[in-house]
Parts: structure tokens; sequence; C-alpha cells
């Protein structure tokens, strides 16, 4: 045999023992990483919501949500897909979660869709809703995989929006009740509690610039969402607590790291500004810091929505922050109202970019770690990092190399700031499999696991199965 074809042999061979079938070069093992160096302890889970995998939308007495509801209307949805049948989830979530188990993850984070489980946003129960979630958590405990609920990912009740949604403080209320019954139902046998999914993104999107349901646009609007996000976000922390002592509450922000274009005081002063709106506004109230008025003068706003009481009750102790990563955002002085400062798109030609149109750029994981790492938080979980790549099926393979490469860089990222001693405690992959991307529906694909929409078959990809064996 020539040496050239005994290599090759060789190699595929080597592949074949880690893996179970061939895999390419991009997900063998790296020697650099291994799941040991992140100590035994540490969660290594999915991350998942309700209204982009479930489906069964008008299903066993679900009620409809703003999502359900911001579809329908012209334009809002890229390619003009909903989310009424997603992954199906909601029928198919035992073979899921088998799929889940196979591929070596301990935990499962989900959401709970609201209007499932309470169709009119309060009062009323939906039982079979009830009995899904407790399916859903029955399973995972049957298996050994631990659930970790997020309250809300997104999905408000569409009749609770039709009387004002975050906008109307009556939501402090509204939230406390669905808060409360969610605890009572499920809290004997999940205790791992995340509160509110990216406030800023929902805040700013949904309400600022109408991006997402419910799509308003307005500042007063933003600026009443965003008090009443954080209130209901304490909140949400007091109750779990109050039924549930020994719970692990947490709630889950976006992070961006944000570097100014130039290093002159105008591009700082205007990187700050970003700053507080990506970052500042959704972690400082809840650790009694107020409100960063200072570097974004217009919040100064915020007053009218501001009772007596509300600064002491913005306070939440969370055993931990849940930090979700995608881009850093390179900012310079600009024309946006308000904030005075605008984004700089990535250059194409000198970075690597996700199908989002996000650069890839792993040190901005660490950077964010770091940033956030100098408040004082207990503990840091990456609940979400991840990207969408132009994914193609190949018979039974999907071979995302970017994506193992993706997750490797951005793991020794992680690695580097645990190193350093600060204690991130787990790593939350967005997501187990491609789903319903809210405003641009189903092309962006961000799983490890292939999912045919017509089919609802479900396929490893190459990054599902670098991890399978990193776990192992
Ligand atoms: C953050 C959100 O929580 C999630 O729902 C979304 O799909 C990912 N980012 C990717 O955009």
């Amino acid at each position: 045999m020539k040496r050239s074809e005994f290599l090759k042999l060789a190699s595929a061979g080597t592949a074949f023992l880690y893996s179970g079938s061939l895999l390419s070069k991009a997900n063998q093992p790296d020697p650099e990483l291994s799941k040991e160096l992140f100590g035994s302890a540490f969660h290594w889970g999915v991350s998942t919501a309700s209204h982009q995998i479930e489906g069964a939308w008008n299903v066993d007495g679900k009620g409809e949500n703003i999502w359900d509801r911001f579809e329908m209307m012209k334009g809002k949805i890229k390619d003009h897909s909903t989310g009424q049948i997603a992954c199906d989830f909601y029928h198919q979530f035992d073979n899921d979660l088998d799929l889940l188990k196979s591929l070596n993850f301990k935990d499962f984070r989900f959401s709970l869709s609201w209007s499932r489980l309470l169709p009119d946003g309060t009062g009323r129960i939906n039982d079979k809703g009830v009995d899904f979630y407790n399916r859903v958590i029955d399973k995972c405990l049957r298996i050994g995989i631990e659930p970790w609920i997020t309250l809300y990912h997104w999905d408000l009740p569409q009749l609770l929006e039709d009387k004002g949604g975050w906008t109307n403080r009556d939501i402090i209320g509204w939230f406390a009740e669905y808060t409360d019954f969610c605890v009572q139902k499920f809290g004997d046998r999940v205790r791992n509690w995340i509160v509110l999914n990216e406030p800023a993104a929902f805040t700013t999107l949904g309400y600022l610039i109408g991006m997402h349901a419910p799509g308003h646009r307005g500042i007063n609007k933003f600026l009443a969402s965003v008090h009443h996000a954080m209130l209901c976000q304490a909140e949400g922390g007091r109750i779990i607590r109050s039924h549930l002592p020994d719970a692990h509450i947490g709630t889950a922000l976006s992070c961006s790291y944000v570097e100014p274009k130039k290093q002159l005081p105008r591009h700082e002063r205007a990187a700050k500004r970003i700053d507080v709106i990506l970052n500042r506004l959704y972690i400082e109230p809840t650790l009694g810091m107020g409100y960063p008025k200072k570097d974004l003068p217009f919040l100064e706003k915020m007053e009218r929505f501001i009772q007596p009481g509300d600064e002491e009750r913005l306070k939440f102790d969370f055993d931990f922050i849940g930090l979700q990563n995608y881009f850093r955002v390179i900012s310079r002085p600009g024309i946006i109202p308000y904030i005075r400062a605008t984004k700089v798109k990535p250059d194409k030609e000198k970075s690597e970019l996700t199908e989002m149109g996000w650069e890839v750029w792993p040190k901005g994981i660490y950077m964010s770690i770091k940033q956030y790492a100098k408040y004082p938080i207990k503990e840091i979980i990456i609940t979400e990092n991840g990207a969408a790549f132009p994914d193609e099926l190949q018979g039974e393979s999907v071979h995302d190399t970017q994506r193992c490469n993706y997750f490797k860089d951005y793991l020794k990222s992680v690695l580097k700031a645990k190193c350093e001693g600060i204690n991130v405690t787990g790593y939350f992959l967005w997501t187990f499999m491609d789903n319903f991307e809210w405003s641009y529906g189903y092309k962006p694909r961000f799983g490890i696991v292939y999912n045919d929409f017509e089919t609802q078959k479900r396929t490893i990809k190459d990054s599902g199965l670098w991890f399978r064996n990193f776990l192992k």
C-alpha cells in the first residue's frame, strides 16, 4: 500500500473511532479542549424557546400569543413563514429528548409558553398545557437530563398585549400570577429557573423599532416596557425564591462587548452610550445600581414611569446571570436619535460573518464575560451562544465545518475566562435544532441538529457529532 493511501485510511479510521461514523477534520477532538478542563460540575446544555420549536399554536387550548398575531401581518417575517408548526416539538418532544440525550448533553433549557398555560394571560388555566410541560419535565428527569425553565422567552399572550403588554404597569401583577402558577406546578421537579430572556431584545425590537412582535415603535413605549420588564425580572426572582428557597435562579441577558471605532473621545462616548442601551440598562437596576442615566441622558425620561419604592423593587439577588453572546459591536458617533451613535457594519472582506451577518470573533465572549465579572455576580452561565450558517443536507450528513470551528473557538474563550478565575459554571449552546428564527423565519439555521421542516426529520450535523464526542 502506498504511504499516502495508508495515511488516508489511518486518519479515516481514527475519525471512525471517535464518533461511530466518519468525521470530517473539523469535528475531530481538539487537543486544547476537553470537557474535564471545565470541571466536573460544569453544566453542558442546549437552549431552546417555546415559540421557536413547539408549533401546535392553536392545539389543545393554547391561547394566541403576540407572535401568532405578528406573523399574520404583511411583511413582518422575511420568508413569510409562521411558527405555527415550527419543529412540532409539542408532538415530537419524546424522540427529541432521546436525541439530545444521545448527544451526551445533561441540561436542557426550554421556555414555557405563557398562553399555553394561561390562554388569557391570567385567570383561566389550560390543563392540557400543564400536562404537556409535565410530560417534558418528567421525560427529562427519567432520562437523566436536568430541566432549566425560562419563564418568558418573548411570547406574551395576545390578550395581555391588547391591554398594553409590557407598556402597562399591570404586567407586574400578570407576570406575578403567571410565575406563581408555574412555580407551584413545576417547582417540585425543577430547580433551575430563568426569569426573562433577553429583555434588551424584546423591549428594543418589540417596542422601540417594531421589528419583533408586537411591532411597536416609540421612545415612551420602549422606556415603559424596559422599566416594567426590570420590575418583573426582580419580582419573578422573589416569587420563585419564596416558594423554592433552594432554587437556582437567574435571568438571561444579551451581552455584547462594545468597542469604539477610533480611540477618540467622541467615539468613546458613543461606545459608552451603546454599551448602556445593550448591556448596562438590564443588569445595573437589578444589582441596586439604578438606571445608568448619567451615561445616556435620555433615560431621564424614564422618570415618568417610576413610582415611589421602585428602586428597591428593581433589586434581586440572582444566583446566576445568564450571559448570551453572539457578536461584538463596534460603534461610532451617529445620528440615531437619543443614542447619537451607530454600529459599524463588520467588514465582509476582513472578517468571517455568519448567515445573520454577525462577525465571528471568539474573543468577544471572553471580553463580555470579563465585563460582567466586574459586577458583584455570583455565577455566570453562558445561556446562549451559537451561529447560523448555510447548512446543506447531504444524504444523512451535514458538514457544518464553520459551526464546529465556531464552537471550538468560543469554548476556548470561555475556558480562558474560567481559568482566570471567573466563576463561569455552564455553557448552553444556541441551539438544539434548526427552528423558527423570529422575523427571519426558517432560513437561518442555528442548530447542531438539522431539521427538515417539511418532514420534521432530524439529522445530526457534524457539530452535533463533535459535541457527542466532546461530552462523552
Ligand atoms: C437570542 C434569542 O434568545 C433566541 O431566541 C434567538 O433565536 C437567538 N438569539 C439567535 O438570534
